[in-house]
């Protein structure tokens, strides 16, 4: 397994799109009466829910305008939802009807999504649910089976079981032999059933023979290359590469009902949180039905991708900088390069400690280059007798160099022990 990649990659986008986008429904959770993590999910009878699924015709779909979008924003890899836990496939399947074949669209989303991905160097990941709501042998969610609990669910017969982990199997095999290479294949779902009956280390067996390099989340039970903690920054980083995957506002699919964005500044600063700690943000958008991503969603990506346009250096194929003690904010670093985020304004100067001060050869601003000036102090008896001290850097921050979402500062040092 390569995975050294991803382990620097940084910035991710998830797209998270189905035929209930159409209506401004999240997807899935709304035809099992919705759920406490998602505040803003309808609740829709299961058949009007899947009426939409036979009018998806979503004629603004523009992949290249998503990969430039993406490309815009310092993104390295793209993972769409191919099947979501309703069981519609935006993939062309010989297993079942239930997909965009047979819909006005009639195209194969999935491979327009994946040429247009691959045309601008994006890497690609393939996000598929394991639980399938829609299949009569999963057993297909019925209006009886609501409210919907995690620890009471429709239950298969063995033979039901034996038909679907096939159709499961051969879906699985046919996103991973049909569009060329894939970076990522993204699991959901599985706290469904056991592992055994995903026979998930079977599984990732036949994945890994058709796609040698790819990288399996860890929803798909121990068997995972990556940790995907969900819309939160694991408290200390996890021993394992991760992803954090957080929604714009508090939705996963596009939702009209839901307007509790988090601003562009909140978005700006969790990257750098999750870059100090070794994580990579998946950042997901929601586009509506015919295609489009909606215009709050785009306001924020345009804010980030213009302060990307200066700072991406402090966060794409970084490893982490400082520890938590030397400098009150997420740090970075790059060879000699040590990136302080700055995440609140300081008064007049900000503090690092414990660097070879003698070492250190400028202290600048990542987005201009301006020289920001400097003192250290170290141990009196150090400073004379020690040819390397550690010591602590005072920085003057002018007002001038205070950037709107979050200020990055460089420190260059000639060696750092
Ligand atoms: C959850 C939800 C799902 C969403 C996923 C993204 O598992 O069930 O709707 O796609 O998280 O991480």
């Amino acid at each position: 397994m390569n995975n050294n990649w991803f382990q620097t990659a940084r910035l991710g986008m998830f797209i998270h799109w189905g035929h209930s986008s159409q209506q401004g429904w999240e997807l899935s959770w709304p035809m099992v009466g919705g759920v406490f993590s998602l505040p803003f999910c309808q609740n829709i009878l299961i058949e009007e829910y899947y009426s939409t699924a036979d009018t998806f015709n979503p004629q603004q779909y523009n992949p290249q305008e998503w990969a430039d979008l993406a490309k815009s924003l310092g993104v390295q890899y793209v993972i769409l939802t191919t099947k979501h836990h309703d069981g519609f496939a935006l993939f062309h399947t010989q297993q079942s009807d239930f997909s965009i074949a047979n819909t006005p669209y009639q195209g194969d989303i999935v491979d327009e999504f994946v040429t247009a991905m691959r045309a601008q160097g994006l890497r690609i990941g393939l996000y598929f649910s394991l639980s399938d709501w829609h299949h009569p042998d999963y057993p297909a969610f019925t209006e009886a089976d609501k409210p919907y609990r995690f620890d009471k669910l429709p239950q298969p017969t063995q033979q039901q079981w034996e038909r679907y982990r096939q159709f499961m199997f051969n879906q699985v095999k046919e996103l991973l032999t049909n569009y060329g290479q894939i970076d990522i294949i993204w699991f959901d779902g599985s706290w469904e059933r056991t592992p055994e009956q995903w026979q998930a280390e079977e599984l990732a067996k036949m994945i890994r023979e058709l796609q040698p390099n790819i990288l399996i989340s860890d929803r798909l039970p121990n068997c995972g290359d990556f940790e995907t903690p969900e819309q939160f920054i694991p408290h200390q980083p996890p021993a394992h590469p991760w992803e954090t995957c957080l929604t714009i506002n508090e939705s996963w699919g596009y939702n009209s009902s839901d307007c509790n964005f988090k601003s562009s500044r909140q978005l700006i600063h969790t990257l750098c949180e999750v870059a100090g700690k070794s994580g990579n943000l998946l950042l997901n958008i929601s586009p509506m039905g015919d295609g489009q991503i909606p215009p709050e969603q785009l306001e924020r990506l345009e804010d980030i991708a213009s302060w990307m346009s200066r700072h991406a250096e402090s966060i794409l194929g970084t490893t982490p900088g400082l520890e938590p003690w030397q400098f009150y904010g997420p740090s970075t670093r790059k060879g000699n390069r040590i990136y302080l985020h700055l995440l609140m304004k300081p008064y007049e100067t900000i503090s690092v400690r414990g660097l070879p001060i003698k070492q250190v050869q400028s202290v600048s601003l990542l987005a201009d280059g301006t020289q920001l000036a400097y003192t250290s102090r170290c141990a009196i008896m150090d400073s004379i007798l020690n040819p390397d001290p550690l010591g602590e850097l005072t920085i003057s921050v002018p007002k001038s160099a205070i950037d709107p979402y979050a200020t990055v500062i460089c420190i260059d040092i000639g060696s750092i022990n």
